[in-house]
């Protein structure tokens, strides 16, 4: 696979965005890819920053971490991280990194977000960044029972509007206005924005969603 990746295939001619041996084939090609920001994501920076939360026992958890370039920004400002990812080569590229880095707060688990055992109310802050969430798995519901009392969730990812001839995505990780707030109905919106930047995936001008939700109850639910 060359560096165009799944971001060149068509919808019909595109592959199940989960497979893992594609995800595997990105990340051993990943250091040689100029369309993927290997940097952490800007809008988790900035958020951090301004919202700086003390790193005494703030639990992070970062879905679907990849090659890790979120967890181990976040483990490096001394955050208590927990990231997982299907593909093994992501995971073993964060491992490394965490190891050359001398990392003691970040543990990996290479395990699909079906399976993952998310835990209840343990979790500060949840990285969820260019992962296609979907409506009808009962995940959902587990990622909000996870979050601590006012626990936040931050997510980007496409918005529907990049879709175009010039620059094809795969259609399920899309999301037209609204739908990332309607999948977290049980969180209150912090932040909401869909403004057009360079996706860290594909480094294309193009339009994205941004989204901070808190919850702010601590009951459990059915
Ligand atoms: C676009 S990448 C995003 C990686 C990371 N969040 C980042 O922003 O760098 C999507 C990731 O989702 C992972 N993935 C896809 N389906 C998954 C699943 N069902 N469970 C866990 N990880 C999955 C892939 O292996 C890949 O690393």
């Amino acid at each position: 696979m060359n560096e165009t990746v799944w971001l060149l295939k068509t919808v019909l001619q595109q592959e199940h965005y989960s497979s893992s041996t594609s995800w595997n084939t990105f990340y051993i090609e990943s250091s040689t890819l100029s369309n993927f920001n290997q940097k952490e994501n800007k809008f988790l920076k900035k958020f951090i920053e301004e919202y700086n939360p003390s790193s005494d026992n703030f639990h992070v958890l970062d879905i679907a971490m990849g090659q890790g370039r979120n967890s181990i920004w976040l483990a490096r400002k001394g955050y208590k991280v927990t990231g997982f990812d299907s593909s093994i080569e992501g995971i073993q590229i964060a491992k490394n990194q965490a190891k050359n880095l001398n990392l003691t707060t970040l543990q990996t688990h290479i395990t699909t977000i079906e399976e993952f055992h998310f835990g209840f109310e343990q979790w500060d802050l949840i990285v969820c960044m260019y992962f296609p969430i979907m409506n009808e798995t009962s995940y959902l519901r587990r990622i909000e029972q996870s979050l601590k009392y006012n626990g936040l969730l931050i997510v980007e990812v496409f918005h529907w509007d990049s879709l175009s001839d010039e620059y094809i995505i795969p259609i399920d990780v899309t999301y037209r206005t609204n739908d990332i707030p309607l999948l977290f109905s049980n969180l209150t919106i912090l932040i909401y924005e869909e403004p057009i930047d360079y996706s860290d995936f594909g480094n294309k001008l193009t339009k994205i969603i941004r989204y901070v939700g808190q919850k702010q109850y601590s009951h459990i639910y059915s």
